[in-house]
């Protein structure tokens, strides 16, 4: 099937999805929901530290591995073939997923850390130079600031950072006064993981290409939660995990433009990268293999390929229209409770609800929580520059998948008026 061709179905299955979101067989599908946690049932909100797997992507797997499994891109022998087949279909499904023009320009990787540090070294180390600029935005995860610190230690490069306002927004203004003529790169996330705030990336990359800067999106929280077309948006490189959108761990995409991803240096050097070795000097494979050195995670490259497949038959619009509601419920229900106090309440969000109750420590809300059986997360979320700005040493994080219901929000929220009654 071609790109265009998978495009098309996803779409025609996520049209159909509008009438046929069914919750309950939505849930059916997903083994662990069934669990108990300190005897009560499990009620999931930590969705945007990992998400759970469905049957189908976990028999995808079994499947492989009973029937499938051998080592890729080498073998004349017949699942060496098999296997080769189906982690390169697996590319295409990916590449689908992401509406990007050409399947050479989806590259596996084990995850977004990994894939943002494939571009600091593999485009960053190459044409960053001393005194160049690289802009990022205060509500960067730390796997988008921690490389380019890194790059910057290493070359004499400066990092500049968009501010942000009080309710979780950038400040657009203050972006665009960031350009100069030393600006080289823009690395932004889609969607806040600490704060649940949409950026407007697409206005952000047109600004930024204005001045002939690429941009990096970070789409660890976005691709799981809405539709994602890089054509659209233009961006230049676009990161994801599989394990956040109910694919396996270990696995995950680096999209790029492929004259880019042609322009960059290797980032490892191995087996597969390369079309010869000699002790004279080493010719490099063509893309996406230049960047896949090694026997690739093939097995979760196929569980993230059905991974898409599940999500596009239900509709990533259906999907956000399901988190929107959640959200809206949980915002509306929790920041009407005396003592709670909403953190990120920017006006566009995803489906990520942090918050503090006052009084008591995010760490033993999150942990007085549990015992009710509701997972939730407390910290800072990998985003310690959010938490200096908001002046707060952590939050409480409850965030939503297409999988959760408004009976789980209202749990949760029950579950906040008992933390509140033992710390009153
Ligand atoms: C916005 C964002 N970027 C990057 C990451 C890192 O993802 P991974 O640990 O899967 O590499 C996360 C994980 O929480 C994230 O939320």
């Amino acid at each position: 099937m071609s790109a265009r061709q998978a495009d098309l179905s996803c779409t025609t299955a996520s049209n159909r999805s509008v009438e046929a979101f069914d919750l309950k067989r939505i849930r059916a599908d997903f083994p662990i929901l069934q669990t108990l946690v300190h005897g009560k049932p499990l009620v999931y909100l930590d969705n945007a530290a990992s998400s759970q797997m469905p049957q189908p992507v976990i028999d995808r797997l079994v499947h492989y591995q009973t029937s499938q499994h051998a080592n890729i891109h080498r073998g004349v022998h017949t699942l060496s073939e098999l296997a080769t087949a189906e982690y390169e279909a697996a590319r295409r499904k990916l590449q689908a997923f992401l509406n990007a023009a050409e399947a050479r320009e989806v590259i596996f990787t084990s995850g977004t850390t990994e894939s943002i540090n494939l571009v600091m070294h593999g485009w960053g180390r190459k044409f960053i130079r001393s005194g160049d600029e690289i802009i990022l935005t205060t509500m960067e995860h730390h796997a988008n600031i921690v490389p380019w610190q890194m790059l910057a230690a290493e070359t004499g490069a400066k990092i500049r950072v968009v501010p942000m306002l009080d309710n979780g927004e950038l400040c657009l203004d203050a972006y665009e006064k960031l350009f100069n003529a030393r600006t080289r790169f823009v690395g932004v996330t889609q969607v806040s993981n600490a704060l649940g705030s949409v950026n407007p990336v697409k206005q952000m990359i047109a600004t930024a290409h204005a001045h002939g800067v690429p941009v990096l999106v970070d789409g660890a929280q976005a691709a799981p939660h809405m539709p994602v077309d890089v054509q659209d948006l233009d961006c230049d490189f676009y990161a994801f995990s599989g394990h956040k959108l109910c694919g396996p761990t270990g696995i995950g995409v680096l999209y790029g433009k492929a004259a880019l991803l042609e322009s960059m240096q290797p980032f490892k050097g191995g087996g597969d990268m390369i079309l010869s070795v000699s002790f004279e000097g080493t010719v490099y494979n063509t893309i996406p293999h230049k960047f896949e050195a090694g026997t690739p995670p093939i097995a979760a490259a196929i569980g993230l390929g059905a991974a898409v497949d599940y999500l596009c038959a239900i509709g990533l619009a259906a999907i956000a229209r399901h988190e929107h509601e959640l959200l809206q419920h949980a915002t509306a229900l929790l920041g009407q409770l005396p003592g709670v106090r909403l953190v990120g309440t920017a006006r566009h969000k995803a489906a990520v609800l942090s918050f503090m109750l006052d009084g008591v420590h995010p760490h033993d809300v999150g942990t007085l929580l549990d015992e009710e059986g509701i997972a939730v997360r407390a910290g800072h979320h990998c985003a310690q520059p959010v938490m200096t700005r908001l002046k707060l040493p952590a939050t409480v994080r409850a965030s939503f998948a297409f999988y959760n219901t408004l009976a789980e929000v209202d749990a949760l929220v029950d579950g906040v008026r008992a933390v509140q009654k033992v710390f009153a």
